[in-house]
């Protein structure tokens, strides 16, 4: 099921950040974004495990809000996770108000950009030297809203992605 996240997950989204070669989320940030951050955390609860996360960042006064993280225990990848939880993403920003999404990604992510790009994110520009290795970032944005955006069943292990609203 995908559920918003609370303290107690702190252990595994910091072992999820590991799936990063650098820029990770330190637990610090993790905490924060929990405790006080304008930040949304959802993640995908497989009971014993959590095995994905997204982190949704909005900004004071901006009907646009960023995703600032999405991963999936490398485990677990494929099966559809990644497209639940960032609909899941999109939802919770459309619950809060926000009429659109935008994120930066590595220009050499191709699973990542084929997965924005399926799930209809445009690419708005790259970002030279974006990551602490100097691999460029794409931009990409998508426009949403409470009623463009539905759930689907998720596909690969059969289960539903558990609706969050
Ligand atoms: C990118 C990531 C989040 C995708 O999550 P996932 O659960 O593996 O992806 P899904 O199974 O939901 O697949 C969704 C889409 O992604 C693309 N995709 C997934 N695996 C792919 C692969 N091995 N090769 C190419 N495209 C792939 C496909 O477009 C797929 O849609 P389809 O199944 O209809 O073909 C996951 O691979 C991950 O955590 N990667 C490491 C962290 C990362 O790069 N995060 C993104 C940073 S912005």
């Amino acid at each position: 099921m995908i559920r918003p996240a609370v303290l107690a997950d702190l252990d595994a989204l910091v072992r999820l950040e590991n799936v990063f070669p650098g820029d990770r989320i330190s637990r610090k940030s993790f905490r924060h974004l929990l405790l006080h951050g304008h930040a949304s955390v959802v993640v995908y609860d497989e009971g014993q495990r959590v095995t994905g996360n997204a982190v949704v960042l909005y900004r004071r006064g901006s009907s646009s809000a960023r995703i600032y993280s999405l991963v999936i225990d490398p485990a677990r990848q494929g099966r559809g996770i990644g497209r639940a939880l960032l609909e899941a993403a999109e939802q919770t920003a459309a619950a809060k108000g926000c009429v659109a999404l935008h994120l930066e990604v590595r220009a050499d992510n191709e699973v990542a950009l084929a997965l924005y790009e399926k799930a209809g994110y445009d690419c708005t520009g790259r970002i030279d030297g974006y990551y602490q290795d100097q691999m460029a970032a794409q931009r990409l944005r998508k426009g949403i809203s409470k009623n463009s955006i539905k759930t689907r069943g998720q596909g690969g292990n059969g289960r539903k992605s558990g609706v969050y609203t």
